[in-house]
Order: structure tokens, then sequence, then C-alpha cells
């Protein structure tokens, strides 16, 4: 069947900049309509009978929870579903199972240890499929720490961010989101651990204002904001040599003392404090994690509504 017109989020690179701007900003102002905790329902429950099925391969609390939630307060079902207790498990194969959950839910949500199981989940569904992260990528993070720098320091085109530690999968969706949300990147890795080539020659090509470096004080000099992530992702081998090989490049107070005055702290989360974060910089008043975690739940509402929307999908946030 035709595709093209299923509005599937794999990656930051496949939309355009404006609707990804859509997204954050009317997850933003469904975040306003709910006024802190005081209405979490959206009055209209713009997605009342429609369903969302959460396909997790690997252990979540944020993601899980932050999707959970946010459909239900959008009016909408969930199904939470574990791979390994579906027929899946049993050799049913991704075409087979996309085709059927097609035919019960309305979008899905997948996040898998193999980043090849997205695509082809996606190839052969005919409801939108949303990437909860894989080894490759974790796109929705991004969105939400998109609002967080915004609700605290206003527009984020034209600021400077600098990355410091592994070059994984947070990090090539802040790559893309940087080249679509217009803010310079300057990532600080060991070598070995450099962000995916194929990323940054696409960035590069995009025109992105994207600088590699291997010095983490380098990159963090003059940033608007720092953020890391852990040492060792769910797709590594724990070793004691990754940990050494990444010992350089820890956030930590004197780290930040490089970064603008009023420099800001993210971390995808968890987070593995003495490894990539101290713990006095993951408690100063730098430190915004837990608003980029909430901002999962906002930001995503965003996305749900694009996704499963129709043409005037940011009219539900619109409401005043
Ligand atoms: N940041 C994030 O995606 O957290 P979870 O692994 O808990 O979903
Ligand atoms: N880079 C981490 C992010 C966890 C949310 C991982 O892939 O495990």
């Amino acid at each position: 069947p035709p595709q093209t017109e299923i509005r599937h989020f794999l990656d930051l690179r496949d939309l355009d900049a404006t609707t990804l701007r859509d997204i954050v900003d009317v997850g933003l102002s469904v975040k306003r309509m709910q006024d802190g905790r005081r209405r979490p329902l959206h009055p209209e429950l713009p997605l009342a009978g429609r369903a969302l099925g959460l396909m997790l391969s690997k252990p979540s609390t944020r993601t899980r929870l932050s999707f959970e939630v946010g459909m239900r307060q959008l009016g909408g079902d969930v199904s939470v579903l574990s791979p390994a207790d579906m027929q899946l498990g049993r050799g049913e194969s991704l075409a087979d199972t996309a085709r059927v959950l097609s035919r019960f839910l309305d979008v899905l949500v997948l996040r898998t240890g193999k980043t090849a199981n997205l695509h082809e989940l996606a190839r052969w569904s005919s409801i939108p499929v949303i990437n909860g992260l894989t080894p490759h990528s974790h796109p929705v993070q991004i969105l939400a720490d998109i609002m967080t720098f915004e609700e605290h320091r206003g527009p984020v085109a034209g600021s400077r961010w600098a990355w410091v530690g592994d070059g994984n999968n947070v990090a090539t969706s802040l790559i893309e989101g940087a080249v679509r949300f217009g803010f310079e990147l300057d990532l600080a890795t060991p070598p070995s651990m450099s962000p995916n080539p194929d990323v940054l020659a696409w960035a590069k090509a995009e025109g992105g204002k994207i600088r590699v470096l291997h010095d983490a004080r380098e990159a963090a000099r003059g940033a608007d904001c720092v953020v890391t992530d852990t040492w060792t992702s769910m797709s590594d081998e724990e070793s004691a040599a990754r940990l050494e090989t990444l010992r350089p490049y820890q956030v930590d107070r004197a780290l930040m003392t490089e970064a603008a005055p009023k420099a800001l702290f993210m971390h995808c989360l968890p987070a593995h404090i003495g490894e990539e974060v101290t713990q006095d910089v993951f408690e100063s008043p730098a430190s915004v994690v837990f608003d980029e975690a909430e901002n999962r739940l906002h930001a995503q509402k965003g996305l749900l509504l694009w996704a499963l929307g129709g043409p005037d999908w940011r009219k539900a946030g619109q409401l005043a």
C-alpha cells in the first residue's frame, strides 16, 4: 500500500522544520491548558476512541509513562505490549505483527534493541509508528529537551549547545534537532565514540552548525546548554575500559563554569551519578532534568496530535 501519507515519526530529520516547531508549540500550549496538574484532561478529548500500542522490548520509565498518561489525557486508550509475551517472541514476523496491530490500533510506539525492526514495522504498518528509542536514535527525547530549553531560556534558534560524552543515540537525535530547530551544537566525545558519520554528513549537507571535538572544555565554553547521557546505553556492553575512556568527559562543576553564566544542564535520564555527571551539577540550579522528564509528556501530546489529528491537528492546541 502507498504509505507516504502515514505520519510515522522515526527520526527528526524525516520531518520539516515547521512541522517539528508546531509539534513542540502545540505540546506547550496543551501543557499550559493543563495548568500544572489541575486540568489534566484535554477539554475536547481530541483522541477519544483512538488507541495507542506501546511495544517496549527494552526497559523504560519515562517513555512508557509519558505516552500512557499523555494518550489518556487526550481521551485515548493505551495497550502496553511486551514483545516477548507476543507471538513475535515465538517467531511471528514483524510484517504480520504490523498488519495485525494496524487493524486494532491507531498509533504504535516501538522501543527496540534493533534499529532495523523499527523500519520493518513502519514499512508494514498502516498506522503511524513512533520511535520510542533504538540504538540509532531517540527523537522524542529531543522534542522534550527543546521545549524545556525554551521554557527556561526563550527561543532555541541561535543558541549554542554542548554535548559531552558518548556520541550515542540521543546525540544523533540532538544533531538532527540542532539542524531542524536552528541551533549550534558542539559535541565532545572520545575519538572512538564519535557521533554517527552518516548523521554528521547529513547535518553538514543541510548547513547545520555542528562541530565534533574531543575536548569537553572546548565544547562547553560559552554554551547555553550542556547535555550528557549515560556512558553505557542499553545497546552497549558494560565494560571498565568504556568507563575509563569516557572519564575525561564527566560533567562536573569545573566544566559547567566554562559554559555561559546562565547555562542549563540536561540529561535524558536515567543518570549515573559519579559517572557522566557529578552529584553537585545534577542537583544544581542549572539542572533542569526533572522538567525535561515531565516535558516528555507534553511534547509527546503534541506529537500524538500531529500523528493522529489529520489536517487540523494544530487546533487542539488553540483553546484558551
Ligand atoms: N529518557 C528516557 O527515554 O527514559 P526511559 O528509558 O525511562 O523511557
Ligand atoms: N542512551 C540511553 C538512553 C536511555 C533513555 C540508552 O540508549 O540506553
